[in-house]
Formats: structure tokens, C-alpha cells, sequence
């Protein structure tokens, strides 16, 4: 049975950070469910925030960060990123990471919504996650064992300490690595909806691995879902980056009417979930919805990957418009940790997307997510290396308890389509109720409780889809509020009770009954889910 001081699930830029650190003193392994470069990092256009200008100050870049996540941040997680993510670039740099510059040299700071200055570092015009995860995974080179195609389905735990994963390939074999520690870095759950901006297969796996191993998990009410996805009568073809609008890009609708105008003074700036629901409502009166980028000179250079998928779309950028269509982007909440990627399972840390240091709030900041990644990516690894290594068990079973199961599963397009309708850009408690009692048919009690499944690898794909679905739906009823990621039609105004999330997060618990029957789980008013409290009964 393979051994190593660290597994890493997933292979994105928090998982590379954490490891580039990690592989100086310790045995590290990636396992990745598809191939390394298949994951969101990969195709962030927009860049990394970070203050770098002499004139820029961590306390705006903190200020920035807050106000769009709504004040449901944690402060001192704020703190750590605008501080650290300073240090971090600059030794990125150092190391010859290269960012785009003007002509004198000087780094070419891009602005995005929200951000009240430049503050934006990008690489290759647009391609910085690409550019970043290669530089990365070039330092790892010969460091890091690395395991494609095999998905993680569920930790192993022994005396309530993580001690490893159990992992299923393309064959449907079934293996265990046993860990020291074990790291999920597993990203978001965008292909939970029909239209995404994240990579193919991002759909929650490491939330509910988390989830039926006991761990807590907090905000999964707030996703983000990014105003300008390349739309076209084939559907989705990818991402249009903020940068874009940063760049001067208006939003018309096919009158040519410029509606943002009429929203929020910042325009196409505003908030993203104030543009995707200004762009969702042009759509739902018929009218399509285009980024005006006439004005902007150089587009190609300036924007080649943006300027390929295009094409490759047959869109003809002489004309200066891009459809558009709003797609779910990222997730505020996750695994809860705390600002070591600690969770609350010994053994057990979580980094990156999947996390929730609390650091989004409401609504991440344009470009806050691959600095997140780097900043605790790092910050992990060096509490694992402080840490004096405890004993575990290598004499764990190898054939694992796993339950067979029997069930007709739904196709992963009919509950994509469930979520985009009914937990998408607008909620209300009828569509809600309708939508958790739809995935109820299917999700069996087991697949809550936390034994392990037998299946293939698209199953346990599914399983996690419904689980994750399940989650984020139950936490959607319990937040009778609208807050960035969760906008409740049905209560459309932020409460200020809700504002102070430390206070209510410790003083406030309470019992939330999700079903009469299925599933009695402790939830408190910060839509924090103990699994260890779920009651399941047949
Ligand atoms: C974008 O380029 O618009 C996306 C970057 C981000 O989500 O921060």
C-alpha cells in the first residue's frame, strides 16, 4: 500500500503552492482526477491581485476585498491574504516568474470590478493561471510524485484522525494511500450548472468527501456566477475575463442600449453578482446581451486566448461585439478551515476554492482566488512542516467496508439543470424546496452518513454532484437574506444581524430541520453543516 508523509488531492495553483514548499522536507504526492493541467487555475484569464504599486496600500486592497464580499469576511483571513500576497508575488518574481510590463519596465497593473485602482498582474495578456501553473509545476519537476486519472472518493479515518484517501482509477480499481496528512485541493463546483466557467469535472467532489467524513463545511449558500461567459447558439464556449471590462468594454443589449447605466455606479464594474443579475434580467425580457470592446485598441495582443476562443467560436471581432451570458464562476464557501488550512478532522487540511477561510465574505474580488491559492497554499505547508510527525497506521485493511449501492442515478445534465433553475443567479424558497426534494429521490441517506461507495468513477461523480447539490440547496433555504452569491428573491434585502458573522457563528447555533424524515442536521445561522450531528434515518 503506497505511503507518503502528504497526499495532495487536486492540481491547481494551491495545490501547487502548498507543495513547492512541502517537497523540500517531506514525500509529496499529487493525485488529480483527469490530467494535470485540468483544473480551474489553469484558465484563470484575469491575473492576480496584489499590491505591488509604491501608491497602493494593503488597507485598500483589504477595504476592496470586504466591501465586495458584503462584510461576510473573516477579517483576519483579509489580513493575511492583502499581507501576504504581497511577499508572495514578489517572490514569485524574484524566483522568474514573468508579468506583463510596459514599456518602462515596470509592471502593467490591469484593473477589474470592485478593485478601486489598478492592482492586477497578469502574464501572456491574458493567459496568468496557464502561465502561472507552468511555471509551477516546472519548479516541481522531479520533486512530487504525480498521479493522474485516478479520482479521490473517501478519506480514511482512523481514531477520528485522516489517515489517507481512497482513490478509484479509469479501470475502476480501487486503491488506498496512506498519509501523514492529506490535503484537499480539489477547486469548485461550477459543473454543478449549465453554463460554467470552470474546468470539465469541477463538480464538488472534495465538499462532499469532506462531507461524509464528518468535517465541517460553512457558506456554500454563495456562489459566484462570472456576468461574461462567451454565449453563442451552441452554447458556453468559455470565458470573456473582467479584465475585458476593466479595459474600457461596455455591456449593450441588442437595442444597443447600454443598461448598466441605469444599475450601479460603477457601471460594468459594479459587483459581479450586481452584473450577472442586471445581464440575467436583459435575458429574461429577450433580449441578448453583448460586450462592446469597439474602443479597445489591440484587443488580439492584448487579449490572445480571449481572442482564439472567439474565433474558434466563429465570432468576427472586426464587428467589436462578444455575446455574453452569465455562468457560474466560483465558490464562496467550502470546507471549513481555519487560516492554517487546518479543518475539523485531524490529519485533514483543506486550500484553495474548496476551502473556506471565510476570506471571500459574500463574493470574491476579481483576482483574489489565485492569490488565495499561492498565499495559503504556502501558509499551509508551513504549518505542516512545523509540525512534528505523528504516528499512524500502515496496517489498515486494504479491502476497504465499501457498500455496494443500487440505484438509478440522474444523468449529470438533468441535475445541472435543476441547479441552474431553481439555485442559480436568483433563488426563492418555493424553487428551493422543489429542487431539495428532487435530489432527495435520489441521494440515498448512506451517501450522507459517510460509508464508502462502490461504483464506477462517473457514479461516484454523480453521487458527489447530488451530495454537493444537496448541501448548497440546504444551505440556500436556511439564509432568509440576499448577501452577494445568495440572492433570495424572496427576501431580497442583506439583514444586519448577519453582518457580524464572527458573533453569530459562535453564539447563535441552531437546530435546522432539512427534512421530517431524511436528515436532521446542526446548521448554524453562518450555514455551517456538521455532519457529525446529522441524524439518518431509514
Ligand atoms: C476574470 O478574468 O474575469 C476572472 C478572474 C477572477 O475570477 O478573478
Amino acid at each position: 500500500m503506497p505511503f507518503t508523509d502528504v497526499v495532495i488531492i487536486g492540481s491547481g495553483i494551491a495545490a501547487l503552492s502548498a507543495a513547492k514548499q512541502l517537497c523540500k522536507h517531506k514525500n509529496v504526492m499529487i493525485i488529480t482526477k483527469s490530467r494535470l493541467e485540468d483544473s480551474n487555475s489553469m484558465l484563470a484569464q484575469g491575473g492576480v491581485a496584489a499590491v505591488i504599486d509604491q501608491h497602493d496600500d494593503w488597507q485598500d486592497h483589504y477595504h476592496d476585498t470586504i466591501v465586495a464580499g458584503c462584510f461576510h469576511n473573516k477579517d483576519s483571513a483579509v489580513k493575511q491574504l492583502v499581507k501576504d500576497g504581497t511577499i508572495r508575488i514578489q517572490n514569485l518574481i524574484e524566483e522568474g516568474m514573468i508579468f506583463d510590463q510596459k514599456e518602462d519596465g515596470t509592471i502593467d497593473l490591469g484593473k477589474e470590478g470592485a478593485h478601486n485602482r489598478n492592482r492586477i498582474l497578469h502574464a501572456g495578456g491574458d493567459a496568468t493561471g496557464k502561465l502561472l501553473v507552468e511555471f509551477m509545476l516546472h519548479q516541481l519537476k522531479e520533486k512530487v510524485t504525480f498521479v493522474e486519472q485516478e479520482m479521490a472518493i473517501d478519506l480514511i479515518l482512523e481514531n477520528g484522525q485522516c489517515s489517507g484517501i481512497t482513490t478509484i482509477d479509469l479501470h475502476g480499481i480501487v486503491k488506498n494511500y496512506i498519509a501523514r496528512h492529506v490535503i484537499l485541493a480539489t477547486g469548485g463546483c461550477g459543473g454543478l450548472y449549465e453554463v460554467t466557467s470552470n474546468a470539465e469535472g469541477m463538480t464538488g467532489d472534495g465538499l462532499s468527501i469532506a462531507f461524509r467524513a464528518g468535517a465541517e463545511l460553512s457558506d456554500l449558500e454563495f456562489i459566484q456566477f462570472h456576468p461574461t461567459l462567451l454565449y453563442t447558439a451552441n452554447g458556453n464556449k468559455g470565458l470573456i475575463s473582467e479584465a475585458v471590462r476593466g479595459e474600457g468594454a461596455t455591456l449593450i443589449n441588442d437595442q444597443g442600449y447600454r443598461f448598466m447605466e441605469g444599475v450601479h455606479q460603477q457601471f460594468e464594474l459594479a459587483p459581479r453578482d450586481v452584473v450577472a443579475r442586471a445581464i440575467q434580467y436583459e435575458r429574461s425580457q429577450g433580449r441578448n446581451v453583448y460586450l462592446d470592446i469597439s474602443m479597445i485598441p489591440h484587443f488580439d495582443k492584448r487579449f490572445p486566448t480571449i481572442t482564439s476562443i472567439c474565433e474558434e467560436a466563429g465570432i468576427d471581432l472586426s464587428k467589436g461585439l462578444i455575446p455574453v451570458a452569465p455562468g457560474a464562476h466560483f465558490m464562496m464557501g467550502g470546507i471549513k478551515t481555519n487560516t492554517k488550512g487546518e479543518t475539523s478532522i485531524p490529519g485533514l487540511y483543506a486550500v484553495g476554492e474548496v476551502a473556506c477561510t471565510g476570506v471571500h465574505g459574500a463574493n470574491r474580488l476579481a483576482s483574489n482566488s489565485l492569490l488565495e491559492g499561492i498565499v495559503f497554499g504556502h501558509n499551509l505547508a508551513q504549518v505542516i512542516l512545523e509540525q512534528h510527525n505523528q504516528t499512524i497506521s500502515s496496517h489498515l485493511n486494504t479491502v476497504r467496508d465499501i457498500k455496494p449501492f443500487k440505484a438509478d442515478l440522474p444523468e449529470k445534465n438533468e441535475i445541472q439543470k435543476m441547479m441552474t433553475t431553481y439555485v442559480g443567479i436568483e433563488r426563492d424558497l418555493n424553487g428551493l424546496t422543489f429542487v431539495k426534494n428532487w435530489v432527495e429521490q435520489y441521494l440515498s441517506p448512506h451517501w450522507l452518513k459517510g460509508p464508502l461507495i462502490k461504483g464506477t468513477k462517473e457514479e461516484v461523480a454523480v453521487i458527489n454532484m447530488l451530495t454537493t447539490s444537496w448541501l448548497i440547496i440546504t444551505s440556500a433555504i436556511v439564509r432568509t437574506e440576499s448577501r452577494g452569491g445568495h440572492f433570495r428573491s424572496d427576501y431580497p434585502m442583506s439583514l444586519d444581524k448577519w453582518q457580524n458573522n464572527e458573533i453569530i457563528r459562535h453564539n447563535n447555533q441552531v437546530m435546522f430541520t432539512v427534512d421530517q424524515s431524511l436528515v436532521r442536521s446542526e446548521i448554524n445561522e453562518s450555514n455551517q453543516i456538521n455532519s457529525n450531528a446529522a441524524t439518518v434515518f431509514y
